[in-house]
């Protein structure tokens, strides 16, 4: 019973007990106040003290009770609490806490990581001060206030993409999750926030990666088939060269076709860098040696109102690609930058050691979290604008007028580092300038350096060389070549083919195979079949085409010189020396020689130059 209750039941049974005891007290003694009346009034007074203490007990019993539930509220207030504390503490994402006016009123760890500002410092502060780049504040306020009502409206709360700037000025993408709640009398509203910028550059990074992956399958396809014809043409045109060289018309065309197929095998061979279907030589490279080469030929070919500065890492790791691949991307770059500068600036080339987790790996497009050797090429030109920024490795796309670019110097440069299990990175300000930074994998092991090589000089030889190769044109074009270079050639059309004309004993100083091959074994394959018995064979590889993932140490050709489709005589034949004439140690393996980059970057030169004249004389 309630305690008021339990009280005027009190009063009136005492009332009533008082009422009996006089009623009886007159019946008995009859009218008049005397001793009878006298003990009515003591019996009643002895029920009310009864009644009170009664009464009494039962209040202390239940303030007692009541006391007791306040504590256990309290403490379930407090466990609350402190359960709300512990989830804010623990979640992934950022929490912040609000007033309808946007005055913090709590800000978690998170969110001081963050944004930057300690939660003392946010405490009592306007969040959209502090989070949101000045000339977007009115817009945020004003959609804020909208979002209030709905927020009131929605208990399960709303989920919108936000733009903030950290403390340092960096940007933040967010994902913010936001509800309302009303609190004594006064609305609070609580946000989580999620940091995915990293994630929207991943997300960005595979959309660019499948596009380029889809374009350069067909590129990589059409760019292969061609290699094949161009292998041909190349080849043979020069016993027509030899055949007419007194018919001066006759020796002028086919010099026209020499020069029309060269041009064909450079751009064969850009499309398939972008493709990633280069056959590369990955070796161990000093890049800062590499530079070196490459700012000597800049600084000599240069306009003198370019600036070249030098910011190299003396303790820089060697890097593990393909020296001819990588002088070319890096000339492509420095060309670009000359491009962009045509009232001078400063080129900086600079080199330094990175160590990736997989989150910068993934940033850069890198394959792997770990160690990687930095290249970074900046200039002080034109920058590039925002929208072209996702289009400059595209397949031809350029800017710059016809004839004076194809755009495939940067889908090169992004396949090249791509294939070579690298990244690549463009940071670049409209008026300001562009740099950009590419990652090299960090050299493991020790592989061959090719040699350094006279082009002029045909040097052939009379050693026996077993040539497998599948496609029977290109076959019957290298046997004719490598017999005019004074050889003994023994063909064969398949692996098998061959593995059967070696295990006849058929004496021979040098297999040449194909590295791609339908059906049965690869040319590595059957390579490392032979090698296996015999570790001092010679071994050439040619290919247009490679499979392999080559940043592997030793890649597709196990350390082995590779011949790339199309080639000429001269380079056959000087390939052919090389490996014949290569040192090798006792357990086969080939004694590395010094290498010079400046003939591949000079040949690279001469082709531009070549493609600038073609170019301009086309246009006439
Ligand atoms: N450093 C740079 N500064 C400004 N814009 C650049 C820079 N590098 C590249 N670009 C832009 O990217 C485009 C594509 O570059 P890419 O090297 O692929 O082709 P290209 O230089 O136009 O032609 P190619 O290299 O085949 O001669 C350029 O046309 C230019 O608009
Ligand atoms: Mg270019």
């Amino acid at each position: 019973m309630k305690l008021s209750g339990l009280l005027t039941s009190a009063m009136a049974a005492q009332g009533v007990v008082t009422a009996v005891a006089l009623l009886v007290s007159y019946a008995v003694t009859g009218s008049g106040f005397g001793a009878a009346q006298m003990v009515a009034l003591l019996a009643s007074a002895a029920v009310a003290v009864l009644l009170a203490r009664l009464c009494a007990t039962r209040i202390a019993t239940s303030e007692k009770r009541i006391a007791a539930q306040l504590a256990e509220q309290a403490q379930a207030r407090t466990d609350s609490a402190q359960m709300t504390q512990a989830v804010i503490r623990t979640a992934l994402d950022a929490f912040v806490q609000t007033d309808d006016s946007g005055i913090v009123l709590e800000w978690s760890p998170q969110a001081e990581a963050l944004t930057g500002w300690s939660r003392t410092e946010a405490i009592g502060a306007d969040v959209v001060e502090l989070l949101v780049a000045e000339p977007q504040r009115p817009g945020f306020r004003q959609r804020m206030m909208r979002l209030l009502p709905e927020l009131s409206d929605t208990p399960i709360g709303i989920r919108f993409e936000v733009s903030l700037v950290h403390r340092n000025g960096d940007e933040i993408l967010a994902e913010a999750s936001s509800t309302a709640l009303r609190l004594g009398g006064r609305t609070v509203i609580n946000v989580f926030v999620k940091d995915v910028t990293q994630k929207r550059a991943a997300e960005e990074q595979l959309i660019q990666a499948q596009k380029m992956e889809a374009v350069g399958q067909l590129t990589g396809g059409i760019a292969h088939e061609f290699n094949n014809m161009l292998t041909v043409i190349t080849g043979t045109i020069e016993i027509l060269a030899d055949a007419v060289k007194d018919n001066p018309p006759l020796a002028t065309i086919t010099k026209l076709i020499s020069e029309a197929a060269d041009r064909g095998a450079a751009l064969t061979s850009s499309l398939l860098s972008f493709a990633r279907k280069q056959a590369l030589q990955p070796a161990e490279i000093d890049v800062n040696d590499l530079l070196e080469e490459l700012v000597k030929l800049l600084l000599a070919t240069f306009d003198k109102k370019i600036e070249i500065v030098r910011k190299f890492d003396g303790n820089v790791w060697l890097a593990f690609a393909d020296r001819g691949q990588l002088s070319s991307a890096l000339l492509n770059l420095a060309i670009n930058a000359r491009d962009a500068m045509p009232d001078g600036g400063r080129l900086t080339l600079r080199t330094r050691n990175v160590v990736f987790g997989v989150r910068e790996a993934v940033a850069v497009g890198a394959g792997y979290a770990g160690d990687y050797v930095e290249i970074e090429v900046a200039d002080t030109g034109t920058g590039i604008p925002q929208a072209h920024v996702e289009r400059i490795f595209d397949p031809f796309f350029s800017t710059k007028e016809v004839g004076k670019g194809t755009g495939l110097g940067l889908s090169m440069v992004f396949g090249f580092v791509k294939q070579s299990g690298g990244g690549i990175k463009v940071r670049s300000e409209e008026g300001h300038g562009t740099v950009f930074t590419i990652y090299l994998p960090k050299a493991e092991t020790s592989a061959l350096r090719p040699a350094s090589y006279d082009t002029r000089k045909i040097v052939g030889g009379t050693e026996t060389i077993l040539c497998v190769e599948d496609d029977p044109d290109v076959r019957q074009y290298v046997t004719v070549q490598l017999k005019s270079l004074g050889y003994k050639v023994i063909p064969a059309a398949s692996a098998t083919e061959a593995l059967a004309i070696a295990a006849d004993g058929t004496p021979f100083d040098l297999l040449f195979t194909d590295i791609v091959m339908a059906g049965g074994l690869n040319g590595r394959e059957l390579a490392d079949q032979m090698v296996a018995a015999r570790p001092s064979l010679r071994v050439l590889f040619t290919s247009g085409y490679a499979h392999d993932s080559q940043h592997t140490p030793g890649g597709a050709t196990m350390g082995a010189p590779l011949l790339t489709k199309p080639y000429r005589k001269a380079e056959l034949a000087r390939m052919l020396r090389r490996s014949l004439d290569t040192a090798v140690d006792a357990a086969g393996d080939a004694i590395p020689t010094p290498y010079s980059v400046q003939a591949d970057l000079e040949g690279f030169l001469r082709r531009q130059a070549a493609e600038d004249s073609g170019a301009t004389r086309s246009r006439k």
